[in-house]
Formats: structure tokens, sequence, C-alpha cells
């Protein structure tokens, strides 16, 4: 293992002993074996062979090949040292047409990772739903449709048959504004452009998170901590104009509190509702759905990566109006550094949105950061090395406010850089590494970066501090 001098040494204050270091990836980023023993299509297959829409064409049908480099794989994050690993389960692999016959070689993959983590000494933490709806379903009408709920939550009781006894974090949805918002009126899989029918789908997603949440549960105390995993991406207006103060005021409760006020307040933010009453009648949201969608959660899942500033925009006509059109064009602030994504590097709104939910929410769970990474312009040099010096840069000054978070009294319990390796970006292919590992995806071969060691060593200091 590459133990280079030049590599900076962490410089971090101590993290509670008993925290949680890991790292996260996501089924359809890495697997491949798209084909592979039973495996169904996802929507994602079918949107990277959409003209157009992914980066250069680009696919999952191999990704990392991490579904025949497993082992490999594995070992990596043993050398890392980390405490527990964030994976993403593929609902095609495991019940191919979405709904029915259950693949017994998909969970079986699954069963091999569980175990091989295990026998590492690694928790997994499980993410039930990052993006890939199987296909067939999205034939029916996919999360628009309120069964699907009901679909998502008998597809997590087959995967917790399975693995309930073994499993010790589970995660009903990933960022489920990229499935519902993103996926029904944006760029995402399956790439509709919607109203009201992508806030349906919003809600749907989250009713089905209700739903799999009471059949965890009834499995009794031994199956294990459930939660949700949401992004972060506060928004401020980018002038005191009242038109961009406004602005910012919707964009921001689409990107902090859509998904965060149903989950844990039970209600979605007025402000957007009465914005979104010329395309949406809300006649989807039934009683009795919200007590489900806020049943207590074992702890929150947070994904930050950047913050904003909006100004004030047009909004088309409602007929045309999508529901990602908040009359709001967001941009980094001003001045701020950027990763290679054009994202702002901005620890201290990490820290801020870590503060704000422990303030805004009374009842908030135990936090977990299930994401938070970046990407740059990464490459292999002379020397066969990825000196990434930018992202040790970045990872040790959000580290930092992590823990100035924790200081502060908030209860955050672990941190899950993204990702440990580079993988398919969704509609941005292969074009942004995000990993800890590269990867050289002609032969699938891996090479841990600077930033792998130095994320072993902070690891490796905080452990030594238990
Ligand atoms: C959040 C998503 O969960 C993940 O899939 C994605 O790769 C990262 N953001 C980086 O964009």
């Amino acid at each position: 293992m590459n133990q280079s001098r030049d590599i900076p040494e962490p410089d971090l204050p101590a993290f509670p002993p008993e925290f949680l270091w890991g790292t996260a990836t996501a089924a359809y980023q890495i697997e491949g074996a798209a084909r592979e023993d039973g495996r169904g299509p996802s929507i994602w297959d079918t949107y990277c062979r959409k003209p157009g829409a992914v980066l250069h064409g680009d696919t999952g049908d191999i990704a990392c090949d991490h579904y025949h480099r497993m082992e490999e794989d594995l070992d990596l994050l043993a050398g890392l040292g980390v405490g527990g690993y964030r994976f993403s389960i593929a609902w095609p692999r495991v019940i191919p047409q979405g709904r029915g016959a259950v693949n017994q070689r998909g969970l079986d993959f699954y069963r091999r990772l569980v175990d091989g983590l295990l026998a590492r000494g690694i928790a997994p933490m499980v993410t039930l739903y990052h993006w890939d709806l199987p296909q067939p379903l999205q034939d029916q009408g996919g999360w628009q449709e309120r069964d699907c709920a009901m679909w998502f939550a008998d597809y997590a009781s087959v995967v917790f048959d399975a693995l309930a006894d073994r499993v010790p974090y589970w995660i009903t949805l990933n960022e489920p504004i990229g499935a519902s918002f993103y996926a029904y009126a944006g760029s995402h899989a399956p790439g509709l452009r919607l109203g009201g029918g992508a806030i349906a789908a919003a809600h749907h997603l989250l009713l089905g998170h209700g739903e799999t949440v009471a059949a965890l549960r009834a499995l009794g105390r031994a199956a294990g901590r459930i939660g949700i995993t949401l992004n972060f991406g506060p928004t401020s207006p980018a002038t005191q104009e009242p038109g961009d103060i406004a602005a910012a005021a919707r964009a921001d409760a689409l990107a902090t509190r859509w998904f965060s006020d149903a989950v844990l307040d039970g209600a979605y933010p007025k402000l957007l509702t009465d914005f979104y009453e010329p395309i949406c009648d809300f006649t989807f949201v039934r009683d009795g759905d919200m007590a489900r969608i806020s049943t207590p959660l074992d702890f929150l899942g947070v994904n930050y990566y950047k913050s904003w500033v909006a100004r004030a925009c047009e909004l088309p006509p409602p007929g045309e109006r999508r529901a990602t059109d908040l009359g709001a064009v967001t941009e980094p602030p001003p001045g701020a550094e950027l990763t290679g994504f054009g994202w702002a590097v901005c620890p201290d709104g990490f820290r801020d949105t870590l503060l704000w939910l422990r303030e805004k929410y009374p009842g908030l769970p135990p936090l977990y950061v299930t994401e938070n990474g970046c990407c740059y312009e990464d490459y292999v040099d002379p020397t066969g090395r990825v000196r990434d010096a930018e992202r040790i840069s970045f990872l040790q000054r959000y580290l930092r406010a992590a823990a100035a978070a924790i200081e502060a009294g908030v209860d955050l319990r672990g941190y899950f850089c993204w990702s440990l390796l580079d993988n398919f970006e969704w509609t941005a292919g292969y074009s942004k590494r995000f990993g800890l590992v590269w990867v050289d995806y002609p032969t699938g071969e891996r090479l841990p970066k600077d930033s792998y060691h130095w994320y072993r060593r902070v690891i490796a200091a905080q452990t030594l501090r238990c």
C-alpha cells in the first residue's frame, strides 16, 4: 500500500470514539452485469439508450464491473479501515419484473456482499432504492401510480426476509428528489416533463418509504435500524430584490424542506403547496398518508454537496409548467471555489445545515452523513499515482465542519464519503470521478488515489483514540 510521505497528515479534531467512518456507492453506478444472472431492466438501462440523455451515450452496462469484482472491492474497503459501507440493492436484480417472481441469484449476490462485509468487520448500510426502478413498473406508470408504494414495500419485504438478520442499517430511499422531481420533471430517468404528476410521484415514493419502515418494524426489534437519506442544498437570495428573495425561498423549500418536513413534521411546506396550486390539486394525498410518511425514524441520512444562490426568472404558463419550475435560477454563491462539477465548496454551509436540522426539527433522530464528496479532473500521473490534493483538501474542510457541528451538540454518528470508486455519474456518464479509488474503465483496474491513503489515516487516527 502506498505510504507516500507527501500526502498531508490529517489535521482534524477528535471525533467521538464510536463514530462510524464509511464510504458509499449505489448499484446502478458500480455493478454492471446489467443482463446477468436474471437481472431485469431498470429505467436507467432504458434512459441511457435515449439519444442525448446521458453524456457520450454512456450506460451502466459494465460500470465498475463491481458485480464480478466484489471481492477486490471488499478488500479495498478493508484496506481503508472503514467501519461501515453504504451500498444499494438493485430492485430489478431481486425482482426482475418489479413484482412477483423473486430472482434468487440476485439475492445471493447481496447475501455474499453482506457476508463479505461482516467477515471483514464492516457494518452494511443498505439503501433499498437508489433510483433504479424496474422498467416493467415504469411501463405501468411507475411512481406516478399510488400502487408503486406497495410494490416497493413488497420488494423491501423480500430483501428483509433474506437479510434483516444481518444488516444493522437500512435506508429506504436515496434522495427521493432525484427519483421524483428530477425524474418526472427533469433530466433523470425516465425523463418525463410533468407538472403535478411529478409531485404525486414524490408523494408515492414517501408513502413507499412509510410502508417499508412499517414492514421492517413488524419484524421486531432485532431487525436493524431504519432511516431515509435526504439531500440538502441550502439556497439563499442572490440579491436583496424582493423577487430574488421570494424565488430563493421557493428553491430552498424544494431543495431542503419538501421531503424533510414531510418525513419529520408530517406536512409539506405551505409556501410550496400554495405555489403549486395552479398545477397540482394534491388529491393524491389521502387521509392517513402523512402519518404513515412521518413514522418516527431511527436515523436520518444526510447527503450534502453544495449550497446555492437564486435569482428570479420568468415562469412558464400553468399549462406548460413543470414541478421543477419555481421561477428561480440557481448558481454557486459569487466567488465560491468550485469542484470539477462547478459545485461550490462550502463547508460552512454543511455545518450550518447540520445545525439547522437540529434547530428546525425538535424530534430529530440521530444523523449520519450518508454522502459527501467531490469530483475533480483526476488523472494517473507518469509515476502511476493519482495525486488528488484537491479532494483531500475538500474532505479535510468538510470533516472539520462535521466536527464543529458535533461540538455544537449535533448528534452526528457517522460519515460516509461519496464514493469508494469512480463510477457512473448519471447524466454526466463517466465524465465525473468522485472516487477515493480510480477506476480504469477499459480494464476495470482499481488504483487507490492519494485521498484513499489520506482517508485511511484519518480513520486509523480516530480509531486509535477509542
Ligand atoms: C447524490 C446521489 O445519491 C449519487 O448517486 C450521486 O452520484 C452523487 N449525488 C454525486 O452527484
